[in-house]
């Protein structure tokens, strides 16, 4: 047997990342196993399958060749008894097969050939996602559907842009995304998955789910978000269906009567209130929301920079500030946003640094944390889903040699930073709106480290990805999209120590592919004489 799936261990590094953000709207707890150690477990059972299959077809031959062989001698021997047995040789085998050969026969028909793929299954079940699990994933592409603005048939079919293996969903596949949709109470996504599945069985897609079944479930989500009269439109194409349906017979009677009375209520209702409709709707969309405005910016619906603020981004070579290092060789930045600042930095990583880099996370790489404000320790939260692991520079010289290229750009002490850190995202990873900075009721969150706040984020993009995965600030609305070889940084704190609210960003759920990233947390101490105070506070 392979790889095993490993359990996944809390990390128990205090560097973790602490801050819980406050727009936790929807839970994701979803499997964020070693998914690709679950493919291996696959590809395993299928080849024990096989071996079980060959093992039964050769049992089989073996019978069939024996069948064959006592159909032909019994045929001569019915034909003539007497002359048969007449031959010693053949009364003697007669005797030789009822006695032995047989019962062998016998044995080998009761022959147990599944041995080794039962007992390979049963081990490798262990490791198998559960009920919980398979939630969470469907939940996730709910989830991936909302964010990147996807509708049904496009996920259905598979048409996602940057899709290396395509993959469609079987009527009964949006049968049960509805059906998971239905026990979270959310009947906008269980009517969407049930009319795609519908739609595709009425296109003529062999399938076992029921239609009589999907509709039952479509009528009653429609019925809940209100819409009466799809309702009984469904209600009665399932009683076309099955015209003694007793449920669906039931809702009818039921449909009919509130549509009744609704009509009644109508009559009545004055223009004002619906006046007051409209004005509360106009007020819904002037007030955007941060998770509504965090969505927009991963699907690159930004809103646009004013073109006076673009024209004073920039790109250039950089030297340090005449560090010694680079003067001869500067590298290339450029400006991605303003206020607050934000750089990236061109061809900062190279692709056998990244390479290293990430063969050395690897071994290490466990669900992310989060610092939980009530009880003070590290746990996993939907928030924040990824996998990462910490690196010293003390383990690689590779490590060593990028902390002090940070040392050098930033003009800041890497001595007080964090270890390098170390991130993967794969498809529904992410990390919601946070601040990386402290906030001041946050006085204990570094103060095992003692060394102040964290001053700067410093993030190098290590893959690029197929699509979303982007890295939002949804309170000034910019989109760094990730590119391989770059590098993000920006500071989190004002000159005075104050943090930077303006500041708050989050790491777009990964639509298609696969996200590495590594980020170093600078910190204030060791930077009082690199980046003095200033006289204002908020500078
Ligand atoms: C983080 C973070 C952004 C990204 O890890 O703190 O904000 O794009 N990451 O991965
Ligand atoms: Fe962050």
């Amino acid at each position: 047997m392979k790889e095993k799936v490993k359990l996944e261990v809390i990390s128990s590094n205090l560097l973790s990342h602490f801050f819980v953000s406050p727009c936790l709207t929807k839970l994701l707890t979803y499997f964020l196993g070693h998914m690709t150690d679950l493919i291996n477990t696959e590809k395993d059972l299928v080849v024990s399958l096989k071996d079980y299959i060959k093992a039964e077809e050769s049992k089989l031959e073996q019978i069939k060749k024996w069948a064959e062989k006592l159909d032909q001698l019994t045929d001569t021997a019915t034909k003539d008894p007497e002359g048969f047995l007449g031959h010693p040789v053949n009364a003697f085998k007669l005797m030789k097969r009822l006695n032995t050969e047989w019962g062998e026969l016998e044995n080998l028909v009761l022959k147990d050939m599944s041995d080794g793929f039962i007992s390979n299954m049963t081990i490798q079940r262990q490791f198998f996602p559960n009920d919980e699990d398979q939630t969470g994933a469907a939940k996730a592409l709910l989830r991936l559907q909302d964010t990147y603005n996807l509708d049904t048939d496009t996920l259905s079919r598979g048409n996602l842009p940057g899709v290396k293996h395509k993959s469609f969903l079987t009527a009964e596949d949006c049968f049960e995304l509805g059906k998971i949709a239905y026990t979270e109470a959310d009947y906008y996504h269980t009517e969407l998955w049930m009319e795609q599945a519908l739609k595709q069985l009425d296109e003529g897609e062999v399938s076992s789910a029921d239609k009589v079944y999907i509709l039952d479930y479509l009528s009653y989500a429609v019925y809940q978000q209100g819409d009466l009269s799809k309702a009984v439109m469904l209600t009665k194409r399932l009683l076309e269906l099955d015209p003694e349906h007793q449920r669906a017979n039931g809702n009818m009677k039921y449909f009919e009567y509130i549509m009744a009375k609704e009509k009644e209520a109508n009559k009545s209702s004055t223009e004002s209130e619906d006046q007051a409709e409209k004005e509360t709707e106009v007020k819904k969309k002037d007030y955007l929301p941060e998770r509504r405005k965090y969505e927009m910016l991963c699907r690159g619906e930004g809103l646009k920079m004013t073109p006076r603020r673009q024209k004073r981004l920039f790109c250039r070579y950089y030297d340090g500030n005449r560090n010694p290092r680079y003067i001869l060789g500067p590298v290339k930045q450029e400006d991605e946003w303003d206020k607050p600042r934000i750089v990236r930095f061109l061809d900062i990583i190279s692709d056998e640094e990244i390479e290293t880099v990430k063969e050395l996370a690897k071994p290490r790489l466990s669900r992310a944390t989060v610092h939980d404000p009530e009880t003070g320790k590290l746990t996993t939260a939907h928030y924040r889903v990824s996998k990462s692991a910490w690196l010293s520079g003390y383990e690689s010289p590779v490590v060593s040699r990028i902390n002090t290229r940070i040392q050098d750009l930033t003009g800041l002490d890497v001595s007080t930073a964090e270890e390098l850190q170390v991130a993967n995202y794969g498809v529904g990873g992410q990390y919601e709106p946070h601040f990386d900075f402290a906030r001041k009721d946050e006085p204990d969150a570094f103060k095992e480290l003692g060394t102040g706040n964290r001053i700067a984020t410093w993030l190098f993009y290590m893959s690029d990805v197929s699509a979303g995965g982007a890295t939002v600030f949804p309170e000034v609305g910019a989109s760094v999209w990730p590119k391989k070889g770059t590098a993000v940084f920006w500071y989190n704190l004002f000159p005075s120590g104050e943090g930077d609210y303006s500041t708050r960003h989050a790491a777009c759920p990964v639509l298609v592919g696969n996200k590495w990233v590594s980020n170093k947390w600078l910190h204030e101490r060791g930077q009082e004489f690199r980046r003095p105070c200033t006289l204002s506070e908020l500078e």
